[in-house]
Formats: C-alpha cells, structure tokens, sequence
C-alpha cells in the first residue's frame, strides 16, 4: 500500500533540499495522471474558475465548486498531498467564517491543507485556522484575488519597498501558524531569501527556485489559450491534440467512415427473426 504523504514528508524534504514538484487539478483523470506520475503535491486551485468554468478570473468561483472539485481530485489522487484553495469571500470577513469554511475542505473533500491568500492581513485568519487543527498554506507576492489593488496580475516585489511588503508577508505567514507558503510572481532573489529565512517550505509558482515548483496543470499541459503568463514551461500541445482529435471525428462522422464494423454490437439472434421484428412495425 503507497505511503501517503504529510506535512512532515513537506518539512522533511526542505531539510534534505529534495525539491517538491506540484501542479494544480481539479478532476478525477488529471488528478490520477499526476498521483501516477509521481507528483508530491496537488492543488485545487480557484483558478478553476478559468481554466475549467470559462470565468475571466476566480473571483466568481464558489465554496461549492471548490469541494466538488477538491472531491474528484481526492478521488484520483488519494495519495497525494491535496491543497483545498479557499475562494474569494469565504475567509475575508471573519476568523470564524474562514475556520467554518476551512473545516468544510476537510470535512467534505478530505484535502490534507487548505490555501488562503495574503500575508499580514490575513494573519488572524490564519491562526484561527491553525488553531482548529487545519494545516494551512499562505499565498503571498501576486495575490489573484485581490489583484484588483494590485493594479492587475502584475509582479510583486520587484523594488525595495516592494520586497520589504513580501518579507513582511512572508514573517507574518509562519509566525500566524500557516506549515507552509507559496510565492507567486516575486524575482528570484527575494524568493531565495525566503526559503533561507523561513523554516517551513517556500513554493513558487513563477517565483523561481526554493523549496518547490507549482504549475497550472492546463497551462503546463496547453490546455488553456486565453494567455500564458512568461514563467509558463509549456511541456506538451493538448489543446491542439483534442481539436485536431475533434476535427478527425468530426471528418469520419461526416464521411460515414464512424462508425465502424468494430465499433458495434451484433445481434444474438438470426437476422432473419430481426427483418420479421421491424416488418410488424412497417406501417404500410
Ligand atoms: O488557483 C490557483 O491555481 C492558484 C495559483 C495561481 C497559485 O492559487
């Protein structure tokens, strides 16, 4: 039976300096493909919110869409460390709303830690949700949330000010209790800083190296074409693998070619017995 791994597999592997490699998914197929590749981690992200339901950005995106989908990925991937990400509006207005919201992840999808984004200002949240015995993962840099203030899906952390606000975040995160961070679209230099300073593992999605790397599943995949952002390693053309498939399908139905002799079930009794069936039904 696979061994499933925790926080402490986590913790272990930045002590070793094994790097942890993650991606998001938010089905039972992605989810199992990953579990089978070997991937450490596996977010639900409310980036389903684009790459899956067609939103422009996650803002839309439901407690309810989220366990639904934190479901089917725990289903596929039931050895796997699965990240619940806490969508917009279900841990900004109270501790207590983000404890009760926190607790449903686990309760109804089983995910083994919960993502909230932001650093000082969500710190309270995080400690309530620490407290309630949840594992929690901070989210700083670009926070797409809030990315309205940020003046858009820009960079953070790129001129001194800038960085002092993540160092800032980064601190307030692990002093709140959260066992782990991700960074998002911060340079290099300051990402490195912070996987030194802290001792609980720093991710990047876009960050560059530290303890880990995350991906979007359908960015890396090239499954989502609305826009690639620079820090995307595209590894494989799914997007033109499926229509290319559509566009064969759709020639072969058109053509009469599909389906084919191999593609449908024989009777079981004579044929002849079966030209009888259909001459009762013939209406003269
Ligand atoms: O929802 C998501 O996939 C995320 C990543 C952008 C980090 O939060």
């Amino acid at each position: 039976m696979p061994k499933k791994k925790t926080i402490l597999d986590l913790h272990k592997m930045k002590k070793s300096g094994e790097q942890a490699a993650w991606v998001t998914a938010y089905d039972f197929p992605t989810a199992s493909f990953a579990e089978k590749a070997g991937m450490d981690m596996i977010l639900v992200g409310d980036s389903l919110g684009m790459v899956v339901l067609g939103y422009h950005g996650t803002v839309p995106v439901t407690m309810e869409d989220c366990i639904r989908h934190c479901q089917a990925v725990r289903r596929g991937a039931p050895n796997t460390f699965v990240i619940g990400d806490m969508p917009f509006m279900s841990y900004q207005v109270s501790d207590e709303d983000a404890v009760r919201n926190a607790g449903r992840f686990l309760k109804e999808a089983e995910v083994d830690c919960i993502k909230l984004e932001g650093g000082v200002r969500v710190a309270s949240r995080i400690k309530s949700i620490n407290e309630a015995g949840i594992v929690v993962m901070g989210h700083i840099g670009l926070t797409p949330q809030s990315s309205g203030q940020l003046g858009g899906h820009k960079a953070q952390g790129r001129d001194i000010k800038g960085a002092r606000a993540v160092i800032l975040d980064a601190l307030a995160v692990e002093a709140a209790g959260a066992l782990c961070v991700l960074v998002e679209a911060v340079p290099p230099e300051v990402t490195a800083f912070l996987a030194r300073r802290l001792s609980i593992p720093v991710y990047s999605i876009g960050a560059g190296r530290c303890d880990g790397q995350l991906l979007i599943s359908a960015d890396l995949l090239g499954r989502f074409e609305a826009f690639t952002p620079k820090f995307v390693k595209k590894y494989a053309n799914v997007a033109e693998v499926e229509t290319n498939a559509f566009k064969a399908y759709i020639a072969d139905v058109k053509s009469g070619i599909f389906p084919g002799e191999e593609h449908v079930y024989r009777v079981l009794d004579p044929i002849e017995e079966f030209k009888a069936l259909f001459d009762e039904y013939t209406s003269e």
